[in-house]
């Protein structure tokens, strides 16, 4: 588990170098586990119009579905900042429609490395996803 975790975690921190956010100085990568143990980065790439920027989580979820995973298994969301850095809500909203009752969104801090866990559920309660439709 740790050593799995800790794959994700330097992948994830690689894509918090490449990161693009000029605007608003606030780097952060993510990692995503598939249930084929496949692994997928995103970053977050902000835009000069801010709107049209996109976070770390939509990028490395977007990759995992156009490399052929279906199911977040584990995501990773690193960044830097004294404050734990949890998915924004529409990122939420993005790993629910991906994710299963056992999946775990890892909190880390680039300089403080892993800090705390999360099921989806502790994230977002009474979720609407597909089943609801
Ligand atoms: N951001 C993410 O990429 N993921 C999060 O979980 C929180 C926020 C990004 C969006 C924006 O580029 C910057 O961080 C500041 O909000």
């Amino acid at each position: 588990m740790r050593t799995n975790l800790d794959r994700l975690i330097n992948s994830a921190k690689e894509a918090y170098q490449r990161a693009y956010a000029p605007y608003s100085n606030f780097k952060v990568g993510s990692c995503v586990l598939d249930e084929n143990g496949n692994i997928h980065n995103g970053c977050n790439v902000e835009n000069a119009a801010y709107p049209s920027g996109s976070c770390a989580e939509e990028q490395a979820i977007g990759t995992m579905i156009a490399n052929g995973g279906r199911v977040i298994k584990e995501i990773v969301v690193i960044g830097k900042s004294d404050e734990l850095i949890t998915p924004c809500g529409a990122c939420r909203q993005r790993i629910r429609e991906f994710c299963d009752k056992d999946t775990l969104v890892h909190i880390c801090d680039i300089d403080r490395g892993y800090l705390k866990s999360f099921h989806l559920q502790e994230l977002l309660p009474c979720s609407f996803g597909p089943e609801n439709l």
